[in-house]
């Protein structure tokens, strides 16, 4: 039985294909269009998944979709109507989209995979999530949580999964929403929402919890977790493109400005921004002032988030929870939950936001609606797209592009560790682009995580990104808990996606620079040999020569760019970069 999901017409639009409950391939459309955060009917994700099972649109059983579009529409439309005159414009902009795309996607399906209507389904949007936290868990049961911006009403749920069951117990809905007060924030901090959210929690180390109380001003906390907004501080509601008004920006200050560099006495001002402003000073207290803040709604972002858990915790006594939703991605509260309650182990799938909807809206219509037992665990984040060698090596000829083939791994391996300890930056592909927004190794860049200078030169030569993005480290899983504080480090499956900042061990942080945040955390991922062995055998390689099993792992792709999926595309951006050395497969090119 096949059965395919799609997410789409809100965030990241994705397909993902099981093929007798198992998942065969998952992507965001975003890798084959280039577009970041494509949300559009993913056309070119679908053909990819189809093409991996060797099938076509109507040899598919059902197709699944991860929301219901006339429920969401019913709130566009209540919200929109209650707050008129002032959201005239959301509505004559969403009734010219929901009219003619959004609401009829089940005929465009229909049309597009030449199935009949009645094989198309909906899921609700926080049941997708719900299911594709729990159903392709570890766990035979487990307590979910589903928080993010909103789906069609519910803006967050809880309830438990056993089984092939999954019940939802409660729900909040629109407008009360976490993921939208930290997008509000998300904005205020001058970034893009839906885009910016893990900027904002990078730059929460730099600041201190100052305003923690003015947060506390805009959201109402209850005893079991569920809270309120004060909408007089929003216009999220009525508005298409302003997240606050000016009763925000007179508690907190006027916004940030997007443009404005960010750094602060702690960071100094980073070599690769040139040289220092004259008003270096007044800048590095603005910023602080904007760092505080940070620090401030990440704090009651986790704060109620934890609430949250303890009472799914006091109410369901079950050891295990599942997280999704994209309040998931936020890799900082998901460890002080894992600390801080009485959850032993969590899940989380490295594609927790909308995106991952597609897996959730599959899985759900396989266990759920028609009953078949559970039979995909995920283990890996590897579901993309990959590229032979044969393919690889016709991309290099044709283009006239000089390069090594290294049939032997050992060679190739050491080749790679060498350019490492010498400071080079690694352009690193192989095998299936990964499903998520982390890079986990088949699309990285990599470096020499022992260098101070590292940052700086991943910064100068590719990145030009700010300091609140702290580059993360991939260790060998069974080295991890030496270097990081999170026992038993193997055993979390969160950390297999970066899911999780830890604090690096005091001793080992001088050992490990590179990936240190300036609060002593670390993003890491744990490196299986099962599941990744190259990347694994490349780790335990560099550990061999220089005795750290770690290297610094950035995802491949230029600011503002998608991660990479095709060889084309790394060699391009490779190209664009002063990156060193490229390895496609057995492929080495270097500047
Ligand atoms: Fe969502």
């Amino acid at each position: 039985m096949n059965i395919l999901g799609i997410s789409c017409y809100y965030h990241d639009a994705a397909a993902a294909l099981l093929h007798d409950g198992e998942l065969v391939a998952a992507a965001e459309e975003e890798r084959f269009t280039r577009v970041k955060h494509d949300f559009s009917f993913p056309k070119a994700a679908i053909q990819f998944c189809l093409e991996s099972a060797g099938i076509k649109g109507s040899d598919l059983d059902y197709v699944a979709f991860f929301e219901k579009p006339f429920r969401k529409f019913d709130r566009i439309l209540m919200t929109t109507l209650q707050t008129y005159p002032r959201s005239w414009k959301v509505f004559r902009e969403s009734m010219i989209t929901w009219m003619i795309d959004k609401l009829w996607v089940g005929a465009k399906i229909s049309a597009e995979l030449g199935i009949p209507k009645d094989r198309v389904l909906f899921c609700e949007h926080h049941l997708s999530h719900a299911a594709s936290g729990f159903l392709c868990s570890p766990f035979e049961e487990a307590a979910i949580l589903t928080v993010d911006g909103v789906g069609e009403w519910v803006t967050g749920t809880w309830g438990v999964g056993r089984d092939n069951g999954i019940d939802l117990r409660k729900q909040m809905v629109f407008p009360h929403s976490l993921g939208l007060l930290y997008s509000a924030f998300t904005a205020f901090l001058g970034f893009e929402v839906n885009e910016g959210e893990y900027k904002v929690m990078g730059m929460a180390p730099y600041g201190r919890p100052r305003y923690v109380d003015k947060v506390w001003k805009l959201i109402r906390l209850s005893s079991d977790g569920s809270f309120s907004l004060d909408m007089d501080y929003f216009c999220f509601h009525h508005s298409a493109d302003k997240m606050f008004n000016r009763r925000f920006v007179k508690l907190f200050g006027e916004p940030r400005p997007p443009k404005m560099l960010f750094f602060t006495a702690e960071s100094g001002f980073p070599s690769y921004f040139g040289e220092a402003p004259s008003n270096y000073a007044e800048l590095c207290t603005r910023n602080q002032h904007y760092a505080d803040i940070a620090a401030s709604i990440q704090r009651v972002t986790e704060d109620v988030l934890l609430a949250m858990a303890r009472h799914i915790h006091k109410e369901t006594g079950l050891k295990r929870l599942c997280i999704a939703g994209g309040v998931g991605l936020n890799s900082v509260a998901n460890n002080r939950i894992l600390r801080e309650t009485s959850f032993e182990e969590l899940f989380i799938q490295p594609s927790a936001g909308d995106g991952g909807g597609a897996l959730g809206a599959a899985l759900w219509a396989d266990n759920v609606l028609l009953g078949n037992p559970r039979r995909f665990r995920m283990e890996h984040a590897y579901w993309g797209k990959s590229y032979p060698l044969s393919e690889i090596r016709g991309f290099l000829d044709e283009n006239r592009i000089s390069y090594q083939h290294i049939k032997s791994e050992e060679r190739l391996l050491d080749l790679v560790v060498d350019r490492l300890q010498q400071g080079k930056v690694i352009g690193w592909f192989q095998d299936r682009f990964e499903w998520g927004p982390r890079a986990l190794g088949n699309r990285s860049i990599l470096a020499d995580p022992r260098n101070p200078q590292m940052k700086d030169i991943v910064n100068t030569k590719i990145k030009f990104r700010e300091p609140y993005r702290p580059f993360a480290p991939s260790v060998l899983a069974e080295c991890a808990e030496s270097y990081f504080d999170l026992p038993n480090a193997a055993r979390h499956h969160p950390a297999r996606y970066m899911l999780y900042v830890v604090p690096v061990r005091p001793c080992k942080q001088s050992a490990l620079p590179a990936i240190t945040h300036v609060d002593g955390t670390g993003r890491l991922q744990t490196v299986f040999r099962e599941s990744n062995p190259r990347y694994y055998n490349l780790i335990e390689r560099f550990a061999q020569a220089t005795g750290v099993p770690a290297v610094l792992n950035t995802s491949f792709n230029l600011k503002g760019e998608p991660i990479v999926n095709t060889p084309a595309n790394a060699f391009n951006t490779f190209s664009r970069s002063e990156m060193d050395t490229l390895v496609l497969g057995d492929f080495v090119i270097e500047k």
